[in-house]
């Protein structure tokens, strides 16, 4: 056989392997489930009501449609069982995360959602139908943090507290090591400052002679952001 054939002929059997290597992104799916999710609920009578809610709560400080939307979308993709969020505040967000919850029929997850101000009435807007899973805690995440009071494993976090740069990435660090493999980081507010997309910066390891990702190095599935919700998928290295 000539030298040509021969390297044809292992060529081939390469390319073919290749072929048969599993699709390198386990979670590339995240993007098609949350558009048709997000689609879904914006189109909802939920979101009609939760929205005439809002406005007659007063706006100011509330998560917009697309971002409870895209909220809605990541809870239900990821079928989480303990959620934790910051900033719970009057419970716009909160109701968008137990409406995912019951709509995946996920009885036994639970919501713990941390508030600091006394003056606000935590989860207000939460409809009664689904405040079974929720768990308001009064007072500060980082005085939560400090007692060890919130649960060392976790399958999401939402950040929605102060959006101070130093603080979103503090908490982005103390909850990141709370998540299991597949876990679930988002944010609202990502355009405030630079701490969303810094945070994500350290969790990408660039191969040092091509400058190609080095994806055995890099501890996250994929990231994105869509509107102002920003959100990465932890992959435990
Ligand atoms: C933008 S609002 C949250 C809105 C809420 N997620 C919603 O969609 O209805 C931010 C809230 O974070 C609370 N907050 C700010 N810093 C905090 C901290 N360190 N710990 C707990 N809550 C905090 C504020 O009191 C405020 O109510």
């Amino acid at each position: 056989m000539t030298k040509a054939r021969t390297f044809l002929r292992i060529w081939r059997r390469k390319e073919k392997a290749k072929s048969n290597d599993p699709f390198p992104m386990p979670f590339y799916g995240v993007w098609g489930s949350v558009a048709r999710f997000a689609a879904e609920i914006l189109a909802s009578d939920f979101m009609a009501e939760m929205v005439r809610r809002r406005d007659e709560h007063g706006s100011h400080g509330l998560m917009g449609e697309l971002d409870c939307a895209t909220l809605y979308a990541l809870t239900r993709w990821q079928r989480p069982n303990v959620v934790v969020e910051s900033g719970g505040f009057v419970g716009m967000s909160s109701a968008f995360i137990l409406k995912a919850l019951a709509d995946e029929r996920l009885t036994s997850a639970k919501l713990y959602s941390i508030e600091w101000n006394k003056e606000c009435e935590h989860g207000a807007l939460v409809p009664n139908a689904l405040r079974t899973q929720f768990v308001p805690l009064m007072g500060r995440v980082e005085d939560f943090v400090k007692r060890g009071q919130l649960p060392s494993s976790i399958d999401m976090f939402l950040h929605d507290s102060s959006h101070r740069y130093r603080h979103m990435l503090w908490e982005f660090g103390q909850f990141w090591t709370r998540l299991r493999d597949g876990g679930l980081l988002v944010s609202h507010d990502v355009h405030f400052n630079a701490a969303f997309p810094e945070f994500i910066a350290q969790t990408y390891v660039h191969d040092k002679k091509t400058g190609l990702l080095n994806a055995a190095r890099t501890s996250h599935y994929e990231w994105g952001r869509w509107g102002y919700m920003g959100f990465v998928i932890k992959k435990a290295v």
